[in-house]
């Protein structure tokens, strides 16, 4: 039996998971790094990662119940993300495969989403809505690359729900609080913002905390805004099915862990004859499972990286990939 070894560590989350080359998650374990207020530091959040690191893998390793003689191939997430945080997995991930001559490949974090997505939805060419902290894509296999159709124009939704969530006092993540809040609430008009394919999330928290500060309550503030960007992401990704003649939805991201947003592309799908599909949640955030997947992916598709040469790619985009996995 092949098995991969993948490492996530672009941004909070450490993970390392164990997968089979037919695709059976063996373990996966992670760690985050929790903020209670402010945002990420990358030189802690660095720390933090080479601290868990060895208990992670011992971890990984008593959960699957193999060891390192058993591992075929080594995958890390080369980019995009935090340089100092990519710098700790393509580290161990280096030191491992020269310690234990095991072949060692770097892949996309955000192509592993999406992979990752396909896999557990079953779907084979689907239009991608990709929503987490700092992405916000619709991407589909378009000219051998994954291509881009429409993304936000300043922060991805996460980032912006969590913005908000800072402002009105609901800690981090605040998407899940949101999620909460939401259902006690009532609408009020917020910025609706589509330009072209495009989608920009700024101006409407901008609002929403002004409207905040001036006494609007915060449930219905949170369900506005549920409402305000999801429907914005409905219609991007509607039309981007429209533009590419393609039948599947998959949603992926963190933030597809939103009842209502998956509620939302559902009838939108269904009114299409769509399929749509929404990815198990432990498999929706960062892990490394996804890294594990994507480099058996890319070994299977005869892709070979010189050990010496694991490079960190921190802005390496979506659609910079070739894709050399998947006939169209
Ligand atoms: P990236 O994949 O772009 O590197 P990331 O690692 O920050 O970003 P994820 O771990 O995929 O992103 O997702 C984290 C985001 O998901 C947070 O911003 C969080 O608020 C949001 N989120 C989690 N659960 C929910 C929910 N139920 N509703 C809305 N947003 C949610
Ligand atoms: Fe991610």
């Amino acid at each position: 039996m092949n098995l991969c070894l993948g490492i996530e560590s672009t941004a909070h989350t450490f993970g390392i998971a164990i997968v089979t080359f037919d695709g059976k998650v063996l373990a996966n374990v992670k760690d985050a790094v929790s903020l209670t207020s402010g945002g990420m530091i990358p030189s802690e959040v660095a720390q933090h990662h080479v601290a868990i690191k060895e208990k992670m893998l011992g971890e990984v390793f008593s959960k699957a119940g193999v060891r390192m003689k058993d591992i075929t191939l080594i995958a890390y997430s080369r980019g995009p993300g935090l340089a100092p945080c990519l710098r700790v997995g393509r580290d161990f991930a280096k030191q491992l495969a020269q310690e234990h001559h095991k072949p060692l490949i770097g892949v996309n974090h955000c192509i592993a989403h999406l992979t990752i997505g396909d896999f557990f939805a079953g779907s084979t060419d689907p239009v991608y809505v990709y929503v987490s902290g700092v992405n916000t894509q619709i991407v589909a296999l378009a000219a051998g690359v994954m291509r881009v159709f429409g993304e936000t124009l300043d922060i991805g939704l996460g980032n912006a729900l969590d913005k908000f969530g800072r402002e009105a006092g609901l800690g981090f993540p605040a998407g899940p609080k949101i999620e909460e809040r939401a259902k006690k609430g009532s609408y009020v008009e917020l910025p609706y913002s589509v330009k072209g394919m495009d989608v920009s999330f700024s101006g409407m928290i901008t609002k929403a905390t002004q409207l905040l500060k001036k006494g609007e309550l915060v449930e219905n503030m949170c369900y506005s805004l549920q409402e305000t960007c999801f429907a914005m992401l409905v219609e991007v990704t509607e039309r981007a099915l429209a533009h590419t003649g393609k039948q599947e939805v998959v949603l992926i991201g963190g933030v597809a862990a939103n009842q209502r947003l998956c509620e939302m592309m559902k009838i939108m799908c269904e009114a299409r004859n769509t399929k749509f599909y929404p990815v198990p949640i432990q498999y929706s955030g960062d892990q490394g499972a996804m890294i594990a997947w994507q480099g058996i992916l890319e070994w299977n598709a005869e892709q070979r990286n010189d050990v010496e040469l694991a490079e960190i790619y921190p802005y390496e985009r979506t659609d910079d990939i070739h894709v050399t996995w998947r006939k169209e």
